[in-house]
């Protein structure tokens, strides 16, 4: 879900940069790269927005709504010019990548903006700031069909923290109709396997206990090192085997490819977690179709069948798009089935946003009126409802092992942290520390939380 979070603020000796990130976690990770760039080049942390002097917006085009908040918010920033003479403000990520130098020339909207950066071009970042200071254009949008940034340790802003992202490959070549991130974020490329074990090593030095290993399309994970192949199965594997305190998750699948090998290897691992996000995005073997999905429903339920047999308990989630170009009630119906045949644990739920360029926005029209798409949003969302709440109530009078997050924000006295089905668990803190592994019974729910009481051993 696009979220704006306040990161790492980084400064060239009393220069002070500020990064806010918006989208997803690729992106958030993408940050820590950023910041680590930054750093390395001798930039500093500001404390506070209105103390940079730089202030990078790493921005998402996922679905218009979230583009235009950053364009809301690029206009909101441009009273800190006055405040401060020469600030320079910096478009990063995948809206950099699509408006590209349009971006430079919005200042008759109200926006002025001094830098624009996409995806791929974040070591660049020290001259681009450079080119900004001195007046010049200050642009690179450049895809790589390599670039991994492998080699740059991502800045960790959250320190002491107890979970991190580790991204392991980069781009999408699914060419999804509706989606933009072929677009933005180009070709496919895995990241060697080797450079993964060593951030892992290092995050758990750090005293990290969990990480997520991100890709937009991880099972397309692939590392060919002197005819020997390393597949995501065999990542996965490689990362869990390195310490069995560290809990191992990852993201994101796509349907077409989660093989029962992989299934295997997750249920082989003990810390590899039982959770899978499985975005399906339609219930109607028609709608995949006319999304480029490249699987039916039938075969999408085979998959769900394979990881209940494979891994029985292990929670699924998924994406759903409402309303997309040509959908009919039926359509509609098969997805609410759909749901309730799978019995999704959570949901990320959207309504479908038209974004140029796209497959979908060429060849399909944009034809469900705005009512009906929300309404059908409001159903889906409504049955999601019910299904977590079964979902939860069914974890009540279980023993889950929870890893303590921080303290829970609507009480002091209360901790929050996740069980391994990666649902909040919030119970009383019993003098235990942030990285802990607690015993929890569950004794009550809601559709979004679990509670409960530590487990006396
Ligand atoms: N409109 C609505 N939702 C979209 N998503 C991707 N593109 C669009 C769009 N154009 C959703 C999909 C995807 C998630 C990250 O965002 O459900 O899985
Ligand atoms: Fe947004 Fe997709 Fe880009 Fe992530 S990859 S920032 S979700 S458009």
């Amino acid at each position: 879900m696009p979220q704006k979070k306040d990161i790492n603020q980084v400064t060239k000796v009393n220069k002070q940069i500020y990064i806010e990130t918006y989208g997803c976690q690729m992106n958030f990770s993408d940050s820590e790269i950023v910041a680590s760039v930054m750093m390395s080049e001798g930039f500093d942390v500001a404390k506070k927005l209105p103390e940079a002097d730089v202030i990078l917006l790493n921005t998402c085009s996922i679905r218009d709504h979230a583009e235009q908040r950053v364009l809301n918010r690029l206009r909101e920033l441009q009273h800190l010019r006055k405040k401060r003479p020469g600030l320079i403000i910096g478009v990063l990520g995948c809206m950099a990548e699509r408006l590209k130098s349009d971006l430079l020339e919005g200042e008759d909207k109200g926006i002025r903006v001094d830098m624009v950066a996409g995806p791929d071009a974040y070591r660049q970042l020290p001259q681009l700031l450079m080119d900004a200071e001195s007046g010049q254009k200050a642009i690179n949008v450049l895809l790589s069909a390599d670039e991994t940034y492998a080699d740059i340790s991502p800045v960790r802003y959250a320190a002491g923290g107890v979970s991190a992202f580790i991204s392991i490959m980069r781009g999408c070549e699914n060419f999804c109709a509706y989606c933009v991130v072929p677009f933005t974020r180009g070709k496919e490329r895995s990241r060697n396997p080797e450079s993964v074990l060593s951030e892992t090593r290092a995050l758990i030095q750090d005293g990290y206990r969990e990480v997520t290993l991100l890709g937009q399309n991880v099972n397309s994970y692939l590392w060919k090192d002197d005819g020997v192949r390393t597949g995501f199965s065999e990542l996965l594997g490689m990362v869990a085997a390195l310490d069995p305190k560290l809990r191992v998750r990852f993201a994101t699948s796509h349907p077409k490819d989660i093989s029962d090998n992989l299934l295997h290897r997750m249920a082989e691992y003990p810390n590899i977690c039982k959770a899978i996000h499985l975005p399906v995005q339609s219930g109607s073997t028609a709608v995949l179709s006319r999304m480029n999905r490249k699987y039916t429903r039938t075969d999408y339920l085979d998959r769900i069948r394979a990881i209940k047999e494979i891994l029985p308990g292990c929670a699924i989630s998924t994406d759903l798009i409402a309303g997309f170009c040509g959908e009919t009630e039926e359509e509609h119906m098969e997805t609410l089935s759909l749901m309730e045949e799978v019995g999704y644990d959570f949901a990320f739920m959207f309504k479908y946003s038209e974004r140029p360029g796209t497959l979908a926005a060429k060849k399909h029209k944009d034809d469900v009126p705005e009512k009906v798409k929300t309404r059908r949003l409001n159903e889906i969302i409504e049955k999601q409802q019910q299904l977590s709440l079964i979902s939860n109530q069914q974890d009540i009078g279980s023993v889950q092992e929870v890893l303590v997050e921080g303290r829970s924000k609507r009480s002091e006295d209360q901790l929050m942290g996740r069980a391994e089905n990666n649902k909040v668990v919030i119970f009383p803190d019993e003098s235990f520390s942030q990285g802990d592994y607690v015993k929890v019974e569950i004794t009550a729910c809601s559709s979004a939380t679990l509670k409960g009481i530590p487990v006396k051993e």
